[in-house]
């Protein structure tokens, strides 16, 4: 099972409802939503009022990444708001365990996010509780930086890893993922592709998502 999510990061963000609405229409799966606090990634993003505006605007399940310090005290917004998948980085959270809980308990799926820095061992006594593992493929913070190579082994690492563990998370990728580089991640292991630049700078947003989709093999089941 293979799935698209663009990242609204790179979107025009006064017409974010149109640019959903497109990708929605050329087959995306998911609407990657990335959540920056100015603390824990030097940038502000999106909030929950956005959340629950764009539950109204599409029926694609909205993957809200929380690139935040202290995510326990927002993933109750983002519950509040509508999320599907939420998803925050381990070493901002005191408890990752309890954190997860919350997102679960609401029936929502959710995902620890690593960045590149961040060894595989920090799952080890969380893959099985995870519904997702967000891989960053660059260092979060901003859209349309090239994509860290070194990436390649962690994703066929954590593969092979929740393959023999028979954990049932998939792996999402975040972070320079093109049409050039996709289908090569395909076959590392990835099954989720967040794309920012790729689909949102190119000039025609939907024939991207569409493309991205066809390297990567239409979903099997949803
Ligand atoms: C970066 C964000 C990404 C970003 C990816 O911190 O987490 O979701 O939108 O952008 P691209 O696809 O342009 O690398
Ligand atoms: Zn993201």
């Amino acid at each position: 099972m293979n799935m698209i999510a663009p990242s609204l990061l790179s979107a025009d963000v006064v017409r974010i409802a149109e640019a959903v609405r497109v990708v929605e229409r050329a087959g995306a799966d998911l609407v990657h939503v990335d959540v920056m606090d100015g603390h824990y990634v030097p940038n502000l993003t999106f909030g929950p009022g956005l959340v629950k505006a764009l539950k109204k605007e599409t029926r694609l399940p909205l993957d809200v990444h929380l690139m935040v310090d202290s995510p326990a005290e927002v993933i109750p917004w983002f519950l509040e708001a509508g999320a599907d998948w939420i998803s925050f980085h381990p070493e901002a959270s005191a408890h990752p365990h309890r954190d997860l809980g919350l997102v679960k308990s609401a029936g929502r799926k959710a995902g620890l996010a690593l960045n590149p820095g961040t060894p595989l061992g920090i799952l080890e006594e969380l893959l099985a509780d995870l519904d997702f593992v967000l891989l960053m493929c660059v260092n979060p913070g901003r859209g349309s930086q090239p994509f860290i190579e070194a990436s390649r082994g962690k994703i066929r690492r954590l593969r092979r890893w929740i393959r023999e563990t028979g954990a049932p998370a998939l792996i999402e990728i975040d972070g320079g993922v093109s049409a050039a580089n996709i289908a090569a991640l395909a076959e590392d292991g990835a099954q989720v592709f967040v794309a920012g630049h790729a689909v949102f700078n190119h000039p025609d947003p939907g024939q991207a998502v569409a493309q991205m989709r066809d390297l990567v093999g239409r979903p099997v089941d949803r």
